[in-house]
């Protein structure tokens, strides 16, 4: 093999693993963005199954979720989260951090 084309080779080699690496960091940015809801699930058993019950039902001193996603979206829901109208209690910066809200969000529009 000529140096010329080792150089070529090597440079093809490194522009696939730059675009594998590209998408890679698209995939964890957007999961990052919608929140992990399967962690939101225990945020919300820490935090909202008192008001909510368990399973985000009707029947305790909060609304129904289910079906949240029909009235309220994501960016929608992680704002009502962080700023609720009482007697909702505003649970967000503390207890709850930005990826607390995000993951019981994200976990709140899959009921
Ligand atoms: C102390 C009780 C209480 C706790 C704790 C609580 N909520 Fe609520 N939540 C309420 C009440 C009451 C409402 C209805 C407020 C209103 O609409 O005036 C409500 C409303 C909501 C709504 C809007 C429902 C709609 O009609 O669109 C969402 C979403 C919600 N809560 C999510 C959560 C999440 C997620 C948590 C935990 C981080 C949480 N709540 C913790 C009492 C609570």
């Amino acid at each position: 093999m000529s140096s010329r084309s080792f150089v070529l080779l090597a440079f093809a080699a490194a522009l696939a693993a730059g675009c594998a690496h590209n998408t890679a960091q698209t995939i964890t940015t957007s999961r990052a963005t919608l929140g992990n809801g399967s962690r939101g699930a225990e945020v919300f058993r820490a935090n909202c199954a008192v008001c909510h019950t368990a399973s985000g039902a009707a029947g305790g001193v909060g609304p129904s979720l289910e079906h949240e996603k029909q009235r309220k979206n994501y960016d929608q829901t992680v704002a009502w989260i962080e700023s609720p109208d009482p007697p909702m209690p505003k649970l967000y910066p503390a207890p709850l951090t930005e990826k607390d809200v995000e993951d019981v969000a994200a976990y709140v529009q899959s009921l």
